[in-house]
This record gives C-alpha cells, sequence and structure tokens, in this order.
C-alpha cells in the first residue's frame, strides 16, 4: 500500500427531508445567497421553493444566478462570479446535478479569490481562501457531492478539464433520494454508468490497494444488482438511495487510499472530448470509451482486469478479455450505448474527435497514452 492521507472534511445529511437541517448550518455564514441551478428542473418539480423557504427561515437574502448547462461552460461560471461580487455575496447554494455543483465549486474559487476562473483551473494562479458551500443534490452520478473537484469545459480553448483542491470540497452537502425521483430513464442511465466508470478509474490507478479493490467491486456488485430494477421504477425510494449512495462512495476517497494516485482518469480525459465537440452527455460517452480503452490497454491492464473480473465473478480463472465483455454487457443491458455511431456520429467525426486528442494529447495517470494508443482505442469504439 502506498502512503496516503486520508481527508474529507464535507458534512453529509443523507435521507428523507435532510432539506430541513439546512437552516442551522446557515448560523454564522453572512447573510447574502449566491444559490445556482440548472435550466429549470429544480423549479418544475418543486425543490427550489423547498430551499427558498429554508433560506428564508434563516433569514438570508438570495441572490439567484439560473440557467447553468450540462457540460457546463466556463462562460457562466463567469458570469456567476461577477454576480457575487456586484451582490456582496457571503455564502454559496448549488442545487442541482454535478454541473450546476461543479460551476458553483469554480464560482467559488474564483469568487473568493478574485481570480480568473480559466487561470485558476491551468493551475497558473493558486486559490487560498473560499467562501462556505452547500450542495442539494438532484441526481447520482459524480460524486462531486463529497469531492473536491471540479470539471467545465472552455470552448475557445477547446478544452474540457478537472481542477481540484482542498478547498472544493462541499462544507455541507444534502442528499434526498426522493429528489432523485424525477431524474428520466436515460439520464439515471447515464449516472449508474457515470458511477460505474469512476469504481474502473479508481481501480486502473497504479500500487496494490487490496481493501480499496474489494469496495471498487462491491460498489459495482451493488450496481449491476440493483440498476435494472431502479430502470424499471425510477419513483422507488431504496433503490434510489442505493444508487446515490453508490454514487458518492465511488468518488469521495473510499476507493482510491493506498493507490499510486487517486485513480488513473485516463478514460475521463478521453470521454471529455466527445462532450467537448457534440454537447454529448458525460455517461454516454464513458460507456462508449470504457470497453474501447480496456481493449486498446489489454497488454497494459490484463493482470488487473483478470484481478477485476475475479473479484466480480469469484472465477479465479477469468480471462482479461471475458472481464470487458461483463461491463460492455451490462451498458448494453440498461440501455447505454457501447459503440461510437450509437451517439449518432459518423466516422468522419472519429477523425475529429482523434485530431482534437492529439493537439490535447489526454492521458492517464498510470496507463499513460501516447499517439499510437489514440488511433488503437479509435479502431475500437
Ligand atoms: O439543467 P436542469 O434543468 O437542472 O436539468 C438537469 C440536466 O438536464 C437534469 N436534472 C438534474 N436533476 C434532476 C434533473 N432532471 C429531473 N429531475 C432531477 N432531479 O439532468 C441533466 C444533467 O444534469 P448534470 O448536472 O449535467 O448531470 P451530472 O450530475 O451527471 O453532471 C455531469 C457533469 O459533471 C462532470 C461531468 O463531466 C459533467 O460536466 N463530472 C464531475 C465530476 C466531479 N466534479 O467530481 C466527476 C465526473 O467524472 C464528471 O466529469
Ligand atoms: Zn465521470
Amino acid at each position: 500500500m502506498e502512503n496516503f492521507t486520508a481527508y474529507n472534511p464535507t458534512v453529509l445529511h443523507f435521507g428523507k427531508n435532510v432539506i430541513d437541517k439546512l437552516p442551522a448550518h446557515l448560523a454564522g455564514t453572512g447573510q447574502n445567497a449566491l444559490l445556482l441551478t440548472g435550466k429549470g428542473s429544480v423549479k418544475k418539480y418543486g425543490y427550489y421553493d423547498q430551499v427558498i423557504e429554508k433560506l428564508k427561515e434563516a433569514g438570508k437574502n438570495i441572490v439567484d444566478f439560473s440557467g447553468i448547462k450540462p457540460n457546463p461552460v466556463i462562460d457562466d461560471a463567469e458570469k456567476a462570479v461577477e454576480l457575487a461580487r456586484n451582490r456582496h455575496i457571503d455564502f454559496i447554494i448549488a442545487l442541482g446535478g454535478g454541473s450546476v455543483i461543479d460551476t458553483a465549486k469554480m464560482v467559488n474559487m474564483a469568487f473568493a479569490n478574485n481570480l480568473p476562473v480559466w487561470d485558476i483551473m491551468k493551475r497558473r494562479v493558486e486559490p487560498v481562501k473560499k467562501v462556505p458551500l452547500f450542495v442539494i443534490l438532484t441526481l447520482a452520478a459524480t460524486g462531486t457531492e463529497m469531492n473536491g473537484a471540479a470539471v467545465l469545459q472552455n470552448h475557445q480553448t477547446q478544452e474540457k478539464i478537472g481542477y481540484f483542491s482542498p478547498l472544493m470540497y462541499p462544507d455541507v452537502s444534502f442528499l434526498n433520494p426522493a429528489y432523485t425521483f424525477t431524474v428520466p430513464k436515460n439520464q439515471t442511465i447515464n449516472g449508474i454508468v457515470d458511477l460505474v466508470a469512476h469504481s474502473l478509474e479508481a481501480f486502473f490507478s497504479g500500487g496494490s490497494a487490496p481493501l480499496p479493490d474489494r469496495f471498487v467491486a462491491a460498489n459495482i456488485i451493488e450496481t449491476f444488482d440493483y440498476a435494472p430494477a431502479l430502470l424499471n421504477d425510477l419513483t422507488n425510494y431504496d433503490l434510489r438511495a442505493r444508487m446515490l449512495w453508490s454514487a458518492t462512495v465511488a468518488e469521495n476517497g473510499t476507493t482510491m487510499h493506498g493507490r499510486t494516485t487517486s485513480g488513473d482518469w485516463g478514460t475521463h480525459a478521453l470521454a471529455h472530448h466527445i462532450s467537448l465537440l457534440w454537447d454529448t452527455p458525460h455517461g454516454q460517452t464513458l460507456s462508449v470509451l470504457f470497453p474501447a480503452w480496456m481493449k486498446a490497454n489489454l497488454n497494459k491492464i490484463s493482470s488487473r482486469l483478470k484481478q477485476l473480473g475475479k473479484l466480480l465473478t469469484g472465477n479465479s480463472q477469468i480471462k482479461p478479455e471475458d472481464t470487458i465483455r461483463i461491463f460492455e454487457d451490462f451498458f448494453t443491458r440498461i440501455g447505454a450505448p457501447v459503440r461510437f455511431e450509437q451517439l449518432g456520429l459518423s466516422k468522419e467525426d472519429k477523425e475529429k474527435l482523434l485530431n482534437l486528442w492529439l493537439k490535447n494529447k489526454p492521458t492517464g495517470t498510470n496507463v499513460t497514452l501516447d499517439e499510437n494508443d489514440y488511433q488503437n482505442i479509435i479502431s475500437f469504439l
């Protein structure tokens, strides 16, 4: 096992009516709340009204910023920073999925440190302080509710990248599985793929971390077992709760301690280019890319594939190719795309993707990728 530091300062409330706990946490935070939301789902389904009621109960002023899009962009983050400055906000509330929460995290860094969002993300400057961040999650997928990461895209530089800072862990996160009842089936599938992909990213990091390996396998088995039932019963509280907690645990450190890095993240780096080019939902980019990445890197990861297959099936004779097939079959069974064409994209689009990879050189922290690997991965898409 490698040396590691276990650090996760987020207080997380999970379950029915957790929003009732919000006012107590707001004592001493200052008067002015910046409330960030997405394209309208939270207003349509009533979560927004519930949060407003709690903010009023706590006697806070609300500065509203809505319209953050899926696959969020730095332009929206910069606009929200400007609003935060003009209205002298004291703390931030993010109500929504990963796109809203990630935007809130970067707005926090840029506002509190008076720095441009993109300069922070490119690590040209270093934030040193924050304002309090409260998160009310409405979609199980990214794990951003209990980690220090954010991902934004910049169409000017043609990049979608992640940024991590210990300052970006939410202070308090509120997870009510009932808030996820309204997530449509296709978006629920995307979330399931994302949590499985995060488990795989952790597993394919370097070093030896036997207990986190078992956590990864347990979370994947849990997902294999309940996801199909959930997709047939979208308002089932227990199934939604299982998925919500699985998604959080897949990326809150539990699966990463003792590895050489906190995940490989090569597949995510490749996948972000598909979202950047065609605004494809994050989960769909991963169900297409992960099987291709595993096939293209078979020689580099064959023993790990065998190990994962053994943990998942109990069969110590399992072949690496069989482990890949387990994931491809699962994605297919739940209705996620596993081929580039299923995203509605063409052969010419593959060229575009390859060219952008060649320009930006996405790679993993453990399984490093070069130009030949890009060609190889494209051939398996
Ligand atoms: O915009 P609104 O109207 O809110 O609708 C959203 C959006 O259309 C909708 N939605 C959310 N909650 C809902 C709901 N619809 C009905 N009922 C609800 N309760 O769902 C759509 C997708 O929302 P989005 O926030 O984009 O989804 P997700 O949570 O999957 O976030 C994806 C983003 O997070 C990044 C991804 O790259 C992508 O940009 N990631 C962030 C990570 C992190 N910070 O740790 C790690 C991940 O690997 C990922 O890269
Ligand atoms: Zn992801």
